[in-house]
């Protein structure tokens, strides 16, 4: 009855109905109960002002634009001509949306820094990445080298400063007393990224260009369940056995 009652009220409160999400359901996810968006739908910046964006892509919905999460509605200019739901996809109109306002739109998953491959045999599972751990400096690289297209990393040859504001201040690249922690944390705009592989990155972080070769003929199969990164055996013992396989320096 407490139930009943209680949700009589909330659509008393909520007497605006929000849409769901519909016809483009590129960079969502069903999460049990309705479509709702990916962190990676709204990870980049629009190419033009956020302010113009909402000009060209108005949202009708209740809930605002779309967010990491939420179910609103895509603006429907973002992918259609059509002004009510349900409204079949245009592609011109995606184009469109996709080249100036892919944050507005919810349609960041779809632009070329989201779409590579992702290494074979990743340290971490790329399915699962968190919009945290893209901004984390603890993890950027490993993301970098191991799961590009879940931050939004490719084109970048998997390496990507650890910390996200290097660039503010370049001068940090040329102090003396700075070496250690640009080398660490600012490769990629103090050109400290390793030059002869994409994938140079031990599991402490620290680059390197050749891994040590592997002794076990099963190391693609382990890999595959997860050996690579399974925290039972140590950094060594892992390294002994497939050091290639697992990227270990
Ligand atoms: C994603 O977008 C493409 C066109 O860019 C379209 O062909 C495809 O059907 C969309 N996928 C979903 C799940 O809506
Ligand atoms: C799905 O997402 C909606 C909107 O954020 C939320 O209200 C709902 O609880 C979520 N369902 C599950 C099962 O997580």
């Amino acid at each position: 009855m407490i139930a009943i009652i209680s949700i009589l009220f909330a659509s008393f409160l909520a007497p605006e109905v929000s849409a769901a999400i519909g016809g483009d359901l590129n960079c969502t996810v069903y999460n049990g109960t309705m479509f709702v968006w990916t962190p990676a739908a709204v990870a980049c910046q629009n190419t033009i002002s956020d302010a113009s964006c909402a000009i060209l892509y108005p949202t009708t919905d209740t809930l605002g634009l779309p967010a990491a999460g939420n179910a609103a509605g895509r603006p429907l200019a973002c992918y259609t001509t059509a002004t009510v739901t349900p409204a079949a996809v245009v592609l011109d109109m995606k184009t469109a949306a996709l080249a100036s306002c892919p944050k507005t739109c919810g349609f960041c998953c779809n632009t070329d820094a989201f779409n590579c491959k992702n290494a074979d045999y990743p340290r971490l599972n790329c399915a699962t990445i968190t919009n945290s751990q893209c901004n984390s400096p603890a993890w950027r690289n490993i993301i970098a080298a191991d799961c590009p297209s879940a931050c939004g990393f490719c084109g970048q040859g998997g390496c990507v400063d650890a910390v996200t504001n290097c660039g503010n201040d370049l001068s940090i690249c040329q102090n003396i007393g700075m070496q250690s922690f640009v080398n660490t944390y600012c490769q990629k705009s103090c050109g400290r990224c390793p030059s002869t592989t994409t994938s140079g990155y031990n599991n402490g972080g620290g680059s390197c260009t050749s891994y040590v070769a592997d002794s076990s003929s099963n190391c693609a199969s382990w890999a595959k369940n997860g050996f690579c990164t399974n925290n039972f055996y140590t950094v060594d013992q892992r390294r002994a056995r497939c050091g290639s396989t697992c990227r270990i320096c």
